[in-house]
């Protein structure tokens, strides 16, 4: 047996600093469709995806959550697996850049790189943001300020490792512009004139003001910073320099990288430039596509929840969503994403177009023989035409596949769709039955009619992944029937085929009802302040706890008996407070916020069970509930209820 071709395509792998949207699906549903297509096509595919989880951001996100960065990455990472769970995304492996045996391999890849001497050490100087401990390109900065918090940035240096890009930009550009490796190669002109021909700049690979990083090996202070972590990540996936995996001599080079453009220029210099550092194999195809876009914005987490990929897969189908992404976005291009378009599209191409097809055939297949044709034959005007369609599909999509072009390749087999529902109005079979001497031909444009059904749903079934195989079960093609091999093949299903007819493929959108409903969605969100997002996304990322749990946590009413200021603190007070039974000390860091005698007198709410801690050299037996909005605090008082009332 002849040993099947390896095939290698890989998505970016996304940060982990918040949920996935509309866009990240496009990337990661072209990616699955192609993986598709080639499994489909014979080859031995290596589909890999994965999160970036290092870097500052991360570690920012995690601290203002208390967590740990890993705790952090490790939920958001659960619902991208969910969400690609929930697109019937069929990768074959999933890299997380926190998993050791890529920590391995970029360690390893940063020390070849210092040893051959493509990286040295040198002085890395731009704009800092102290509160943020981040440094700023000028383009980054907002009006000259931090595009973070908004503050004053000063010039600063710091000590950091550069990675010798200019030693390759000559190959770098030959590669850009003489090889077909950037698609579309258009994109070439931009990066060559913004980037090669001003002259190389060497990139800063390290940091030593955030610590949630790969640390470099030989000088620990240091850890890789972002790019060389990430980029790696598509070899590191097949075992590169690690011993997890051992298929890197199989599929290196990688067929496809699929990138948006806002990170292609790392992919078509970076990635290059680390590569041939290493002496390795150049990857055989950069895809480079535009963004989904809303309103003129790219998509974005803040608009996430706008355009949530849950939300309109749980509403329409998965396998509806993923074919309106990739039937709207040409490659290169950005998409603008509306509602009104992809309803309109499902009713027009899903439910009308293709649905309708097989609905209707597989209908008056039971309705004039029971379900099960006849083998005897009659050809007839128009059959020539729908064969010749059908049968020439495969190698346009084919064609269309091997350069990425997924709307192409779609908006081919729906011409066929389209010449097999006018078939249906041209050879009109409702008229063919009425006249009995005329079985045999009806029997011939039913079957005909299938057969472009089959080849149109099995090549569409890279795209639409669970419904595809529907619609052939319903038109009675078994699984070797439903090949790519028997897609330029006219008379494949057995002359006497069976149909079993099934729920309807795509249902039917009533557009203006679901578009208000979706306009109420987006209203509610586009509504909602900067403030009420920021603390839903906060509560959306508390964990939740069990009563059992919250039940360990005793609260008491107690009462504020003596006050005063804790020596050497500014902002410690020390409590004498009755919790019923007996005084305890108490220290609560409130002194900014009250005078002592504003709280002596009053009914407070004590963690009475808490473990005694010391502060300031004081034990402190509780804690006082206090409610905390950015700098503003109150203590919580209860009035009008005993010493001792339990808080539940
Ligand atoms: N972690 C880096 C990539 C490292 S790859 C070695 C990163 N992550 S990201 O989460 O920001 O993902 C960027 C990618 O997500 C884009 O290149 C694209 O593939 C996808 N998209 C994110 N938003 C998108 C749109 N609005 N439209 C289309 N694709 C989008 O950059």
């Amino acid at each position: 047996m002849c040993q099947k071709k390896p095939f290698y395509i890989t998505t970016p792998i996304y940060y982990p600093s918040g949920n996935p949207h509309i866009g990240h699906c496009y990337t990661t549903v072209a990616c699955d469709s192609i993986a598709r297509y080639r499994r489909m096509q014979g080859y031995d595919v290596m589909f890999l995806t994965g999160t970036d989880e290092h870097g500052l951001k991360i570690e920012q996100k995690a601290a203002e959550k208390g967590v740990t960065p890993k705790e952090y990455v490790d939920e958001i990472v659960k619902t991208f697996k969910g969400l690609w769970k929930f697109m019937n995304i069929s990768y074959d492996r999933y890299i997380r850049t926190t998993d050791d045996y890529h920590i391995e391999t970029v360690q390893k890849i940063f020390k070849e790189l210092y040893d051959k001497g493509y990286i040295y050490k040198g002085e890395y100087k731009g704009k800092y943001c102290t509160p943020c401990e981040s440094f700023w390109t000028e383009s980054q900065l907002i009006d000259g300020k931090c595009p973070e918090c908004g503050r004053e940035v000063t010039e600063a240096k710091e000590e950091a490792y550069f990675f010798k890009m200019s030693s390759f930009a000559d190959r770098i550009e030959k590669l850009l512009t003489e090889t077909d490796y950037l698609q579309p190669k258009t994109r070439a002109v931009e990066l060559v004139n913004n980037f090669i021909k001003p002259g190389l700049e060497d990139l800063c690979v390290s940091r030593t003001t955030f610590k949630w990083g790969i640390p470099v090996t030989f000088d620990e202070k240091h850890i890789v910073y972002v790019w060389i972590d990430a980029l790696s990540n598509y070899i590191s996936a097949l075992g590169y320099k690690n011993e997890k995996f051992d298929e890197f001599d199989k599929y290196w080079p990688a067929d496809v990288h699929m990138v948006a453009k806002d990170i292609m220029r790392f992919h078509a210099i970076i990635w290059p430039a680390m590569l041939m550092a290493l002496d390795l194999p150049l990857p055989k195809h950069l895809a480079v596509h535009g963004w989904i876009t809303f309103n003129g914005q790219k998509m974005s987490k803040s608009l996430g929840n706008v355009v949530d990929p849950f939300v309109l897969g749980e509403r329409y189908g998965a396998d509806a969503i993923r074919y309106h992404i990739m039937r709207e976005m040409a490659l290169g291009a950005d998409s603008s994403f509306s509602n009104e378009i992809m309803i309109n599209r499902i009713n027009s191409d899903l439910a009308n177009g293709l649905g309708n097809l097989v609905s209707r055939t597989v209908a008056m297949v039971q309705k004039y023989f029971g379900g099960t044709l006849p083998t005897e034959r009659e050809s007839g005007e128009f059959d020539d035409d729908l064969i010749e369609t059908a049968t020439s599909l495969r190698a346009k999509v084919d064609d269309f596949m091997d350069k990425t072009q997924l709307q192409n390749a779609l908006a081919e087999i729906f011409k066929l769709v389209s010449r097999a529902n006018k078939y249906i109005d041209e050879t009109a079979p409702w008229v063919i039955a009425k006249d009995e001497t005329k079985k045999a031909r009806l029997a011939t444009v039913l079957y005909n009619l299938l057969e472009a059904i089959r080849i149109a749903c099995t090549l569409l079934s890279a795209f639409m992944p669970t419904t595809m195989p529907k619609a052939l079960e319903q038109i009675g093609a078994c699984e070797k029937c439903a090949g790519y091999e028997n897609c330029d093949k006219f008379g494949v299903l057995p002359a006497d085929v069976t149909v079993h007819k099934g729920d309807a493929l795509f249902p039917r959108i009533d557009v203006e009802k679901e578009i208000e409903e979706l306009n109420s969605i987006i209203k509610n969100n586009e509504g909602e302040s900067e403030e009420t997002k920021a603390l839903r996304e906060e509560l959306e990322g508390v964990a939740q706890i069990g009563i059992d749990d919250f039940a360990k946590v005793d609260l008491r009413v107690c009462e504020v008996k003596t006050c005063e200021p804790v020596k050497k603190s500014k902002k410690l007070l020390r409590f004498t407070i009755f919790d019923g039974v007996k005084d305890r000390t108490v220290v609560s860091g409130i002194a900014n916020y009250y005078k002592p005698e504003e709280l002596i007198g009053k009914k407070i709410i004590l963690v009475q069970n808490l473990k005694p801690a010391k502060l300031c050299g004081v034990e402190s037996c509780g804690m006082i509930l206090s409610a905390v909005h950015g700098d503003d605090l109150k203590v919580v008082f209860v009035d009008n209820m005993p010493v001792g009332s339990k808080i539940c």
